[in-house]
């Protein structure tokens, strides 16, 4: 059910994010770094826990915190901004392959 919004109601607000295209029909999931900002998720996608558990996502559209502040990991609250949270949208230099770490890794 996605009616209800992680930290809704307990004074806890969530990033929003600026309108961007959709993703193009059929192609899956999107995930966008926002610069300074969390990781947005767009698109046809679930999302679990590491022990695979469904996780609501409360709407269609997400926003990841990727800067470790939030109350309502794994969901950004907005705290980045408080934190003074950087970092680029692009990878900030090329990353070696053998260092790229694997989705199915424990
Ligand atoms: S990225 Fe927004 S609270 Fe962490």
């Amino acid at each position: 059910m996605r009616g209800a919004r992680p930290g809704q109601g307990k004074g806890v607000s969530q990033h929003v994010a600026p309108e961007d295209p959709a993703p193009t029909s059929g192609s899956g999931a999107t995930i966008t770094p926002y610069r300074d900002g969390p990781l947005i998720v767009r698109g046809d996608f679930r999302l679990l826990d590491q022990d695979g558990n469904e996780i609501d996502p409360g709407r269609e559209t997400i926003a990841l915190c990727r800067c470790g502040k939030s109350g309502i990991k794994p969901f950004c609250d907005g705290s980045h901004k408080r934190a003074g949270f950087s970092a680029p949208s692009p990878p900030s230099r090329p990353r070696p392959a053998a260092r790229i770490l694997r989705a199915d890794a424990p």
